[in-house]
């Protein structure tokens, strides 16, 4: 089973370039199941119900978020009724979404957990504990499991990576949208990345135009920020996982989607 991981999808350059860059890459790596970070999908912040549409229409079949997921409040009842599109399962237990979903691949279940990360960004509950209730409630349900652990430093995502080697397929970190070089298989059979990076244009900082970027920094005052636009690249990786659902190999995924 081959999987497909797409990081942070950002703005209308974003997705664009994720449909403009698939067929290629579904002809490169034929993908059983796609994987999309869409939580910057909207605008640059969040993700709406058209922008979720938009993603699978390109060829999502799950969509993984983190901390911007709730930035436009019409979505949370979309959320709530999703089976697709999830949010960190570390978030209090109330909030709109859900933190896995399984979905049915070749005939056989695979789970998608997202997670968020603790350091840095505001979680209800541990990402480490969450993930091992998430896995023991999983039992049985999944042949597979994969995880989007959106989290800020390198530190918490490479523990994460070694706290569920062996007992997920893949481990992907999003949320700071600068592709890292580790992308490896741990010896317990666990694909890990620290970083997919994003799907969005290099032309600025992190998907913000980067004047405005630069501005924010040099000034410390308030700026509007806008989505940046030239340069689009998709970014990910692709996973094999062999019968046991654990990985066999991960390639990391870096191409131009440009007009
Ligand atoms: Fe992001
Ligand atoms: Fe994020």
């Amino acid at each position: 089973m081959r999987v497909l991981f797409i990081g942070d999808v950002v703005g209308s350059p974003g997705r664009r370039g994720l449909e403009k860059a698939m067929p290629g890459l579904r002809e490169r790596h034929a993908p059983d199941l796609v994987i999309v970070n869409g939580e910057n999908s909207a605008g640059g912040l969040g993700i709406t119900e058209g922008t979720a549409d938009e993603l699978f229409a390109a060829g999502a079949n799950v969509i993984t978020t983190g901390n911007h997921v709730y930035k436009h409040r019409e979505v949370y009842e979309y959320l709530d009724r999703s089976d697709r599109v999830i949010r960190p399962a570390n978030y209090p237990h109330g909030n709109p979404g859900k933190g896995h979903t399984v979905v049915e691949v070749g005939g056989r279940p695979v789970a998608v957990v997202n997670l968020s990360g603790a350091v840095g960004l505001k979680v209800a509950r541990s990402p480490f504990a969450e993930v091992d209730a998430v896995l023991k409630r999983l039992e049985g349900e999944a042949d597979a499991v994969i995880v989007d652990f959106h989290a800020e430093v390198t530190s918490e995502k490479v523990a994460m990576g070694w706290h569920l080697d062996g007992r997920v397929g893949a481990v992907f970190g999003t949320h700071t949208h600068v592709p890292s070089a580790d992308a490896r298989v741990l010896p317990g059979g666990t694909a890990y990345i620290s970083d997919a990076g994003m799907t969005g244009s290099r032309a600025g900082v992190i998907g913000v135009k980067r004047e405005q970027a630069l501005e924010a920094f040099l000034t410390q005052m308030p700026v509007r920020f806008e989505t940046a636009e030239e340069d689009v690249w998709v970014m990910g990786a692709i996973v094999e996982l062999g019968p046991s659902g654990l990985a066999e190999s991960i390639e990391q995924v870096l191409v131009p989607a440009g007009d």
